[in-house]
């Protein structure tokens, strides 16, 4: 009787351990800049391999909420199977696409970090950066050396600035 009792105090435990080691996996718009009008968007919100992401104005498509947490995650487009992948050479200037979503595949897994750079884990140096720093609409995305100070590479779910 008391080694039941000790044991599912045991797994209760572990299982409290398990829920608050999980990261909080939120459904977010990524503004760059912190400019609430502007999002991460799904070119054409077409769900397909290899489809560009780009900046575009926030109108409440489906094209533009991401799944993400803080620390290691991957970014998924909400309610799908298609994630940020970098490719597999990740480089200066290498666009970003979505890709189907793999566990453990490399080139999808990224760090949601305390500076909101979403820094690649293939190559820690480089970080999802706006093309030239550029917020029009249809703007590409691409992987850039990070640079902490560097607005280009801010994604930030809330304003950070104007
Ligand atoms: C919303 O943004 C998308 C870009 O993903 C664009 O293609 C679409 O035309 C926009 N819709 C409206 C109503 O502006
Ligand atoms: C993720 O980034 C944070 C900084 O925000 C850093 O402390 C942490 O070590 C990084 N984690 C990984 C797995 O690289």
């Amino acid at each position: 009787m008391f080694v039941q009792f000790a044991a599912t105090i045991f797994l209760v435990t572990v299982a409290l351990d398990l829920v608050s080691a999980t990261p909080v996996i939120k459904t977010v718009q990524l503004h760059p800049f912190g400019q609430l009008g502007k999002c991460l968007d799904l070119q054409g919100n077409i769900r397909l391999g290899g489809q560009p992401v780009q900046v575009y104005d926030c109108n409440g498509s489906s094209a533009q909420n991401w799944e993400i947490s803080e620390g290691p995650t991957l970014v998924k487009l909400a309610g799908t199977n298609y994630c940020l992948d970098s490719g597999d050479t990740v480089a200066d200037g290498n666009r970003i696409e979505v890709k189907i979503c793999k566990e453990g595949k490399a080139s999808q897994q990224w760090n949601y970090t305390d500076d909101k750079h979403i820094k690649n884990q293939v190559n820690e140096g480089q970080c999802v950066d706006t093309v030239k720093g550029n917020n029009q609409n249809g703007n590409r995305v691409q992987s850039w050396e990070c640079s902490s100070p560097s607005q280009h590479q801010v994604w930030s779910t809330a304003r950070t600035s104007t």
